[in-house]
């Protein structure tokens, strides 16, 4: 439900985390729950989403990366493949205008390999032009994405450049992930009860913090979001060292 008069104001304004990570669970249990066919909580999710993309902004968050689908999602019956992809290329065409005047960026992760259909990844091309010089808020969409995947594309680079074994770090791995611009998540939200993270932004999440919620996506609107970060900003985050 759009919650437009919600106030974060409870937050600290000075310790929003610059990048927030959300996988969107629970889409397909939310329909089974309402007798409905789990396609229709994929389209609630949609509205999910978008809620989520104004509190972010209201809150001035940097970077918001959301899993839409991700390489272990091919394995899904035939239909519901089929459709996920022109769901999400629906999306795209439909409201990329809209988060374009909403300053927005768009910019993809994961692998464009030839399961992708062509009309997608001509949507998100266009998505990505329309949006590149956007400064508000960056939405990273992981579409086709695994985060083991994208250390094994990292290694691959790292090969063909043929740099010597010794001279290897993790700067060197970092840099030739997807998006060398995306700052490492600071929170990872995670709905539906389900205490996993399944392959999502896995180098990059090191450090880290998880939030998991009970709440499935469709229900998921920025009130959720704001009550993660107030979670988040009740825990200390020390990188390892004692402080
Ligand atoms: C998981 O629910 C959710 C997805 C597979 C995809 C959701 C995608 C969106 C909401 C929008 C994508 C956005 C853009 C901008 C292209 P599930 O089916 O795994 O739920 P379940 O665990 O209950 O089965």
């Amino acid at each position: 439900m759009p919650t437009d008069s919600v106030d974060p104001g409870y937050l600290d304004m000075d310790r929003i985390p610059r990048h927030v990570g959300c996988v969107m669970d629970g889409n397909g249990r939310w329909a089974e729950q309402r007798g409905m066919a789990r396609t229709e909580g994929h389209a609630r999710g949609e509205h999910a989403l978008f809620d989520v993309i104004e509190g972010a902004l209201e809150l001035g968050i940097e970077w918001l990366s959301v899993y839409a689908f991700s390489t272990e999602n091919w394995n899904r019956p035939e239909d519901e493949v089929r459709f996920l992809m022109n769901f999400n290329r629906n999306i795209l065409r439909s409201r990329c205008e809209e988060l374009n005047q909403m300053g927005v960026r768009i910019r993809f992760v994961g692998r464009r390999d030839w399961r992708v259909p062509k009309g997608v990844v001509q949507e998100m091309d266009e998505a990505i032009e329309l949006t590149r010089c956007n400064k508000r808020l960056t939405l990273v969409v992981a579409f086709n994405y695994g985060g083991r995947a994208e250390i094994v594309d990292a290694v691959r680079k790292i090969a063909e450049q043929q740099i010597p074994a010794s001279r290897i770090t993790e700067r060197t791995i970092a840099r030739h992930l997807y998006d060398q611009e995306m700052p490492e998540p600071d929170l990872i939200i995670r709905t539906s009860g389900e205490y996993r993270i399944s392959n999502f932004l896995l180098w990059e999440l090191a450090y880290s913090e998880l939030v998991f919620t009970d709440v499935l996506w469709p229900d998921f609107d920025r009130r959720d979001l704001f009550a993660a970060i107030a979670q988040y900003q009740d825990r200390h985050r020390r990188f390892g060292q004692v402080q």
